[in-house]
């Protein structure tokens, strides 16, 4: 089977390995280098571009052009692997900002927060993303994974613990590695065992206890129960942190969010992050909070005082497209598609897992398959991600579909059809989980 030739036949493992924890067989610091160059040559070998992508062409649109390394050619694809859900990337509104706040500002802001101050715009913008999230303040970061970085090392502390749902991000386990807190996590939205971590451990740390969870889970596309996490968090007097990375832009009203979409007003202990790379289609990230935290933030969040201010053409763009939010149905569109994809799937009797937003899980199972089917979808002009451990469990690598406001019923129709021959080919059942 041809597939055997995906596997390093020194240490045995599946080729598709894509975690940090990688370890040497001899101990070395570079062993593991080595080992990964050989399976990277398997790779090119048999045209995979698992580890190696594919240069992109054009934005990365409804359909994006994108280099062919291995035929060296230029290929039109439909682009069903994009975070723009809302396809702002290409907003013209956007983009004619971005334009005239460069030749305004230049290409970057030229120093740290706490030295050089911030841009008139990345304060509006931190303005409108407090406001929309209904908090009283908000800081911007380089990115979302910084902010995440930035919110926990900032706050959390040896001796206090942190509780994980076990799929939240990995900028979420790395602050946590950073912070020294300890850590516990509970089964996938399992409230019983959220409220079991937390009764066993509030006497331990009466210092404090912080729960975090994406609200959107970025590899399943299902939706933090927050009112039964709220109340949970509230009863045990813990503080609480929402990665809203996928919500903000796609869920609640005009895209506020996780709490807007439970309707929830109260923000007492809560703090949400986000990012403006997904949805917003630019770069960066934010924490949202009270006026204390962010005050507090502003000037002990390391990731983000001992890192440069984002561009001003970048926080400007994104004025426009939170403006675009508000004053246009692209949400509604990006509603509409997701759910005619999700009914085309269902239909075709594929599991879907729990997804209720643009993030559509199909399960394969087998990594290596999923490198030749990933394989498949491209040749036929469809570009879908092919999410490998560690971002989900090794037995569960899957395809992650993303749905934007941009696609054509013709565009999910052909990726729906294209799913069956591909799970037909390749033998996987579409019930897989
Ligand atoms: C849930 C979640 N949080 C944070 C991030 C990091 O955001 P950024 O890409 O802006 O660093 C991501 C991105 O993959 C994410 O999915």
């Amino acid at each position: 089977m041809q597939y055997n030739r995906c596997y390093n036949r020194n240490t045995m493992k599946y080729t598709v390995n894509l975690t940090k924890n990688r370890i040497s067989a001899d101990g070395s610091i570079l062993g593991k280098v080595n080992d990964f160059k050989h399976e990277m040559q398997q790779h090119e070998s048999e045209n995979l571009s698992t580890y190696k992508k594919h240069p992109c062409m054009s934005a990365c649109d409804r359909t994006s052009i994108i280099h062919n390394r291995h035929t060296n050619k230029d290929v039109e694809v439909v682009m069903f692997g994009s975070n723009s859900y809302l396809g702002a990337t290409t907003f013209p509104e956007a983009i004619d900002k971005a334009v005239e706040v460069t030749r305004e500002f230049g290409i970057g802001s030229g120093g740290v927060p706490l030295l050089n101050g911030t841009s008139i715009y990345q304060n509006e913008l931190e303005q409108i993303i407090a406001k929309k999230s209904g908090f009283d303040d908000a800081i911007l970061f380089s990115s979302g994974y910084t902010a995440n970085l930035g919110v926990i090392s900032g706050l959390m502390r040896p001796n206090h613990l942190i509780i994980h749902d076990k799929l939240t991000h990995a900028s979420l386990l790395d602050a946590t590695v950073l912070s020294s807190s300890k850590m516990a996590r509970f089964r996938h939205g399992d409230m019983a065992g959220l409220e079991k971590l937390l009764r066993e451990n509030v006497d331990q740390y009466p210092n404090g206890i912080l729960v975090v969870t994406d609200g959107v889970f970025s590899m399943d596309g299902d939706i933090a129960k927050l009112p039964e996490i709220i109340s949970i968090v509230r009863k045990y007097n813990a503080l609480l942190l929402i990665d809203d990375a996928h919500a903000v832009g796609v869920i609640g009203k005009k895209g506020a969010g996780t709490l807007s979409h439970y309707n929830i007003k109260d923000r007492d202990n809560i703090i949400v992050t986000g990012t403006l790379s997904k949805a917003i289609g630019t770069l960066g990230g934010y924490i949202t909070a009270s006026q204390d935290i962010i005050d507090y933030l502003r000037v002990y969040a390391r990731s983000n005082i001992f890192s440069t201010s984002l561009p001003p053409s970048v926080c400007a763009s994104a004025i426009e497209v939170f403006k675009k939010l508000d004053n246009s149905d692209v949400i509604d569109k990006l509603t509409e598609n997701t759910l005619y994809m999700k009914n085309a799937l269902t239909e075709a009797g594929f599991n879907i897992l729990n997804t209720e937003t643009p993030i559509i899980p199909l399960i394969v199972g087998d990594s290596t398959v999923l490198t030749y089917m990933v394989k498949d979808a491209l040749d036929s002009g469809y570009f879908v991600n092919a999410i490998f451990a560690p971002a989900v469990p090794p037995n569960l690598s899957r395809f992650r579909i993303s749905v934007m406001a941009s696609h054509t019923k013709e565009d999910i129709d052909g990726l729906v059809e294209l799913m069956k021959e591909l799970f037909k080919k390749y033998n996987i059942p579409r019930y897989a989980q």
